[in-house]
């Protein structure tokens, strides 16, 4: 009977112990616990409910939460408050496929962590998560002191708040204004473009492009040759060997 409870007095203690130990691990320091979450953030800052539903439908807040989680990478969110998006022209998100919906909010997204006074250090065009060539997603910073300005050559934004920040990995920065790349809102000849011929050259001037990529995979074509060529000399060895 002593015994029986001497030993639920031990099984008591033991799990005492243990949930303390775990709850300590479990809230590292005062800040809020868990894994960051980039909406959790947003939501609490308010005014990102449009930002909040694109994140969400698009899947890129489940991307930039396993990038900050899982890989430790740093992020600086450039995040477009509910009346930038509501400044748009009537009209305008809905006439992007879903596609371009992502590309423009990774457009939003830097892959390295940027306090106010780092925007000085980065070099024109700054890369964003939307990637691509410099000519479709060019976002260029200038700095005086804190101020930071942003144009995209369609768009031109500063810095407004500092939203969130954790001082090492994660900072969001309120925009006023969706920044629109050129590669999704590049705007159409103009109407009142005097020569159409001249227009006509212009639009087909981008087949250069092409060009380049065509040298690329010729390059990478020659190199799979090589491979093969290898390959092939291998096996020439192993049958002389056999
Ligand atoms: C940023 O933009 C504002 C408003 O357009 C302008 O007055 C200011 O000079 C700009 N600052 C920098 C550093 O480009
Ligand atoms: C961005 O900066 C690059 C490098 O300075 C420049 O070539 C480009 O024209 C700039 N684009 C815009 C939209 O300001």
């Amino acid at each position: 009977m002593g015994s029986l409870v001497l030993s639920s007095f031990l099984a008591i203690l033991i799990s005492l112990h243990f949930s303390r130990t775990s709850a300590q691990t479990a809230a590292p320091g005062p800040a809020p616990s868990g894994p960051t979450d980039i909406t959790a953030i947003l939501k609490k800052a308010g005014q990102y409910t449009t930002l909040i539903r694109l994140l969400k439908s698009t899947q890129l807040d489940d991307q930039i939460n396993n990038a900050l989680n899982k890989e430790n990478q740093g992020i600086t969110i450039l995040a477009p408050t509910d009346k930038a998006f509501s400044n748009l022209k009537a009209g305008t998100m809905n006439s992007l496929t879903e596609q371009q919906k992502f590309q423009l909010l990774q457009f939003h997204v830097i892959p390295s962590f940027l306090s106010v006074l780092q925007f000085q250090t980065l070099s024109n065009p700054v890369r964003t998560e939307a990637g691509g060539s410099n000519r479709e997603f060019p976002l260029n910073v200038t700095t005086s002191g804190s101020q930071v300005n942003i144009t995209t050559g369609l768009t031109d934004a500063t810095l407004a708040n500092t939203v969130y920040t954790d001082n090492t990995q994660l900072a969001v920065y309120q925009v006023d204004q969706v920044l629109r790349p050129l590669g999704i809102f590049r705007p159409s000849a103009p109407p009142a473009a005097p020569a159409p011929s001249k227009s006509k050259k212009k639009a087909d001037s981008p087949a250069e492009a092409p060009s380049g990529t065509s040298e690329e995979t010729s390059v990478k074509s020659s190199g799979t040759l090589l491979v093969n060529f290898g390959v092939a000399l291998l096996a020439a060895t192993l049958l002389s060997v056999s």
